[in-house]
């Protein structure tokens, strides 16, 4: 075949920020990965009501006496839970190198003057506690041993409160406190934006704040000012993924990381109507109104005047300097359509009438691709939005056939921001798969203007999803195939789409247009008797279990665990309630019925 380059033709402009990145806290990618934190439950606020298999002393072991208390003692309102102890805490195990430095700190009061003995590895250092009042003790540690299995030891000599116990890598990724080797990972990529915190982390949970008028909500959507602040005034949150996260790594490291990448913030807040699964808009206008405020006050926050309130905190937590936000999205996939747009206007709205160089970013759903994509781009198109963020995840066959999606995108509507993607399921092919579809990304480039992969991170000991671009451990990280093609891409920007055609003997990918899957947002789901039909009457796929396997099934994006049980492919992962998606083999067909029988005990 014959491939014409028409370098006579000047094609769209491409955006030095067409690529970037989607940080989520998701797979544990903040506490226990990007937040070089190496202390688990630092302030001892784990709780079984976040998680059946949490207690305050979750991440710890206890010799003598140890007992988390939650009274007027404490170190703050937000920060409820001290360790109240005689005797010894050892931490949950993490890596240093020999010769490096670690930085401990804690806050500690005593009603006798007593003293802390902290031990890491052979290192000893003795901490004089000689305050009834809270205070902060520091001291540097160095490692003597390069091991993934070094621990924390602080013993008192007597009763003493103890909270905010934290070690931390001295070398940080530009001694900004995130982990060296992810966020070089990150920087390698050379993104033009830092989408964050979320993903359904930020429009799930409580809509409220964690205040006392609200009745301290422990798993919350995610709202900027919970997480801004010195970090013991930081209360944890309980995420949509089933752990809990501490704020360490907030709004502010999240603009400091963006700046020290090069690369452009954009920060997603709720829109005060949930996604993921859980369909709640608020009927409070005056909790609406207040998250409005938020927004504005976070674009205050970002880019105010230090003698503004939320400037002023910038410049106390060490940022004088604006972070030049220029775009903000407003909510993450909500699954009621008007509701959410209802709401998005309303942000918009206030956001343009006191910023109005800000671009403000709708989305368009779920990535079901149904009704309630369609239904959101009409309301974007008819509102005349800035940009649209899309999602999906689908099979590297999808991303052959749909090459051209863009193409046909209306070139006066709303601009694209494909904030969202990853192809799944067969491994070195999806890096492929996408590396094809992003060529389909540049040629579209005036109407896509941005685009992500997700999810960015995964510790390989938590995952709720996969596949993921970057995984680590304790000590180690790698890229997959699926980095390598983003790091070439977004290494490669080009300046100009040239025009080309293809003509002759093209081999067309089959006419594949879905795929059996099964997925759910709540916990302990069942399928059964699956069956897609060709509209001819073909049986295409069934599959009742009873055989004990579940013929052809993978976990695709999986948030979870499935398992054939009792004749029924059910989801085993009863811990948190999330996304479980679990897809069999792609179908040839263009038009099918499906049937399957579901039941939620
Ligand atoms: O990237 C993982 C999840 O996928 C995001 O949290 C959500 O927006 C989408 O469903």
């Amino acid at each position: 075949y014959t491939i014409t380059v028409d370098s006579g033709t000047t094609g769209a402009a491409i955006s030095d920020s067409l690529y970037g990145v989607f940080f989520e806290d998701i797979n544990w990618a903040a506490d226990g990965g990007l937040y070089a934190e190496l202390v688990r439950n630092r302030s001892f606020e784990f709780s079984p009501a976040d998680n059946a298999s949490y207690n305050g002393l979750t991440g710890w072991t206890v010799t003598g006496t140890a007992t988390t208390r939650d009274d007027a003692s404490r170190i703050n309102e937000r920060n409820r839970t001290y360790l109240d102890i005689n005797g010894s805490v050892v931490s949950s195990p993490f890596a240093t190198v020999a010769g490096d430095f670690y930085d401990f700190s804690v806050w500690a009061r005593a009603d006798a003057a007593t003293t802390l003995t902290v031990t890491l590895g052979s290192t000893r250092h003795i901490v004089n506690v000689r305050s009834g009042e809270w205070r902060k003790y520091s001291a540097t540690l160095r490692a003597t041993a390069t091991t993934d299995a070094a621990t924390l030891k602080v013993e008192t000599a007597g009763p003493a409160k103890l909270d905010m116990v934290s070690l931390f890598p001295r070398k940080t990724f530009k001694n900004h406190g995130l982990r060296a080797d992810l966020a070089s990972k990150i920087a390698a990529l050379r993104p033009g934006f830092l989408r964050f915190p979320g993903g359904c982390l930020v429009n799930t949970g409580s809509m409220y704040g964690y205040d006392a008028a609200s009745g301290y909500p422990r798993a919350r959507s995610y709202q900027w000012k919970d997480t801004v602040g010195p970090v013991e005034t930081r209360a944890t949150n309980a995420n949509f993924w089933g752990y809990n996260q501490s704020y360490g790594l907030g709004y502010y490291e999240y603009f400091q990381f963006a700046e020290d990448i090069g690369a452009a913030p954009l920060p997603v807040v709720p829109a005060l109507v949930t996604g993921c699964g859980q369909n709640r808009a608020t009927d409070d206008p005056a909790l609406l109104q207040r998250h409005i405020q938020d927004t504005l006050d976070l674009i205050e926050f970002a880019n105010g005047p230090v003698t503004s309130t939320w400037g002023k905190l910038r410049a106390q937590m060490g940022h004088p300097k604006p972070f030049g936000l220029t775009m903000i999205a407003v909510g993450n996939e909500e699954n009621l359509p008007d509701a959410y747009f209802a709401n998005y206007l309303k942000f918009r709205e206030a956001i343009k009438a006191a910023y109005p160089t800000i671009t403000v970013i709708g989305n368009s759903g779920p990535d079901d691709q149904g009704a309630t994509f369609d239904r959101l781009w009409e309301l974007n198109r008819s509102a005349g939005s800035d940009m649209v963020d899309e999602h999906y995840y689908n099979s590297p066959s999808w991303f052959l056939q749909n090459n051209a999606r863009y193409d046909s995108y209306d070139r006066n509507g709303p601009k694209v921001f494909l904030g969202e993607y990853a192809s799944q399921d067969a491994k070195f092919a999806n890096s492929l798969a996408e590396a094809a579809y992003m060529t389909g990304l540049e040629r579209n480039a005036d109407v896509v203007r941005m685009a992500s992969y997700a999810p960015l991170l995964a510790n390989i000991d938590h995952v709720q999803w996969r596949p993921d671009l970057i995984w680590f451990d304790a000590d180690e990280s790698w890229g997959t195939t699926s980095y390598q093609t983003q790091k070439l891409f977004m290494n490669n920007v080009g300046d100009r789409v040239v025009p080309s055609s293809v003509a002759g003997a093209v081999v067309q990918p089959k006419p594949i247009t879905g795929r059996v899957g099964l997925s759910t947002w709540a916990t302990a789901a069942r399928y059964d008797d699956v069956k897609v039909t060709g509209t001819d009457g073909t049986v295409l796929y069934s599959d009742d279990f009873a055989d004990g396997n579940a013929d052809g099934w993978t976990s695709l994006s999986n948030r979870g665990t499935w398992s054939v049980q009792d004749g029924a492919y059910v989801q085993s992962d009863t811990a948190a309630t999330n996304t479980m998606v679990a897809a069999a083999t792609d179908i040839t067909a263009t038009d099918y019925d499906i049937t399957l029988k579901a039941t939620k005990t």
